[in-house]
């Protein structure tokens, strides 16, 4: 959590791969990223890395369930039964024949969150899931990945301490770097603001 530009989404984008940091290095379990060639990045993201994106970006002329598929190494009848599984334990299994224009931004995101689960990565970073979803549909998004934390990590970016209950720490974020660490209650009840204002 943090304000508004103070370096939320760089975090996760450096963390994940997506972005190379202009100093400092990061590794993942014992390889460092400025050793990897972007091809071997992308390999590392692939493998053990899951993005969900605050927009739930989808492909409109595909089915959910091939946009969902589209996470697999290697698109073939497998991958299409460990989607269907992805479908199935997070209780959407009726969308998996819907285009992306048939749901609502809630499914939508739920969609996404199958995409990113897809490939059992070691950690799921999620960048503000819930920001364009009503409280219920916010709430729902958040629960199916909370449930991820029994099989990896999971990384969430928001601006609502509501979405936290289920946290186990929250990092609080200021003028791009990381300030402090607090609980899900402490955030709840204001804490990172105050941390934020100094
Ligand atoms: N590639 C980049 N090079 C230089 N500065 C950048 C780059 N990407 C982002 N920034 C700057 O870094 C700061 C943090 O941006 P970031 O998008 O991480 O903030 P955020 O905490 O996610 O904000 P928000 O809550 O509005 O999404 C901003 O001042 C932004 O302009
Ligand atoms: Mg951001």
């Amino acid at each position: 959590m943090g304000p508004s530009g103070s370096g939320k989404s760089s975090l996760l984008y450096v963390l994940s791969g997506l972005k190379r940091p202009t100093s400092g290095d990061l590794s993942f379990r014992g390889s460092c990223y400025s050793k990897m060639n972007d091809k071997q990045i992308t390999e590392l993201r692939r493998k053990n890395f899951g993005f969900v994106f605050q927009q739930p970006w989808l492909l409109n002329w595909q089915t959910s369930l091939e946009n969902v598929m589209m996470g697999a190494p290697v698109i073939d009848s497998s991958a299409e039964e460990l989607a269907d599984k992805c479908f199935h334990r997070l209780g959407i299994h009726e969308l998996r024949m819907k285009q992306p224009s048939q749901l609502s931004g809630g499914e939508k995101q739920r969609v996404c969150v199958a995409r990113a689960m897809m490939n059992s990565p070691a950690v799921i970073f999620a960048d503000e899931p819930t920001a364009s979803l009503d409280q219920r549909n916010g709430h729902m998004v958040v629960d199916l990945l909370s449930e991820y934390k029994e099989q990896g990590t999971v990384v969430i970016v928001t601006h609502d301490a509501a979405m936290l209950s289920q946290a186990d720490r929250v990092l609080v974020m200021r003028d791009g770097c990381p300030v402090d660490w607090v609980s899900p209650a402490e955030a709840a009840a204001g804490k990172t603001y105050a941390v934020s204002q100094g």
